[in-house]
């Protein structure tokens, strides 16, 4: 069997809207300065709340983190009170974009078509689109947690071109069940979900599509005790992380059990 590429795995602090604006520039300085010297081969993208963005991207420069937003519109411009710009988010320097997560479908009511239409605007504007799929804890228990991601991930990219060039699109799977519960998914549970998703993408583009453009990140409940049981060649190329994100210090340790974890894996 031809091993699945490499890629370098991907680690996503999704802040929410934990943090004042100048306590997310202070964090940020804090994790260059922890990560600088660092040689790993990992990608860590910060996504602070809008107003922290342009704060965090100033304490960023230098280190080799990438800015993220936790949201986007699908509009360029218009008479949209209180939505952002994928133009706007390119302006601050934001590259890639969290759409569709869980407490925005939940608690702001964001749909599966709505979700779609992000992913364009962000694929349009050259911002690497994190499309967050999961299922309730009710969902689970009555065995549909397959038929709803795979649901969401369809009714997300239906109508969405594959990523252009070296363009990607990173699906998270996020079980709401999981987020910020102190519970994570079994790595089975999570697994499965991976060839889920997969198969899922695999019937929308093709295999060579899917391989060359399509990465998968877990998401909900991360710790640096348990992420390595789910990042791996044949399984997740990352992990979105909230909780253990916030503080720079068990951050940085997620991202070093990642990066020694993945140098074990592939040497
Ligand atoms: P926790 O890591 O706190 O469970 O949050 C996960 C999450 O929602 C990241 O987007």
């Amino acid at each position: 069997m031809p091993r699945r590429p490499v890629s370098t795995p991907l680690i996503v602090a999704n802040w929410k809207m934990q943090l004042g604006v100048a306590e997310s520039a202070e964090r940020a300085l804090d994790l260059k300065t922890r990560l600088s010297g660092a040689k790993g081969r990992f990608q860590v993208v910060v996504c602070p709340s809008f107003l922290s963005m342009a704060g965090v991207k100033k304490a960023l420069r230098g280190s080799t983190m990438k800015l993220g937003a936790q949201d986007v519109f699908w509009d360029e411009r218009g008479a949209y009170t209180g939505e952002v710009s994928p133009v706007n988010l390119r302006e601050i320097g934001a590259e890639y974009v969290i759409i569709g997560h869980s407490e925005r479908r939940q608690l702001l009511g964001e749909t599966d078509s709505m979700v779609g239409r992000k992913v364009i605007s962000a694929l349009g504007h050259g911002l690497t689109p994190i499309l967050c799929v999961g299922e309730t804890a009710h969902e689970r228990n009555e065995g549909r947690h397959e038929l709803v991601v795979a649901r969401q991930i369809i009714s997300a990219l239906k109508t969405a071109p594959p990523p252009m060039g070296n363009g990607r699109l990173y699906i998270a799977y996020e079980p709401i069940w999981a987020i910020g519960t102190g519970e994570p998914a079994s790595p089975e549970q999570a697994l499965a979900m991976h060839d889920l998703i997969r198969q899922t993408l695999i019937e929308l583009y093709s295999l060579a599509q899917v391989e060359r453009s399509f990465r998968t990140l877990y998401g909900g409940s991360v710790t640096a005790d348990n992420v390595n049981q789910y990042i791996g060649p044949k399984a997740y190329h990352g992990a979105l992380v909230g909780t253990a994100s916030l503080q720079p210090e068990s951050f940085v340790t997620v991202i070093k059990h990642i990066d020694q974890g993945f140098t074990t894996k592939h040497l």
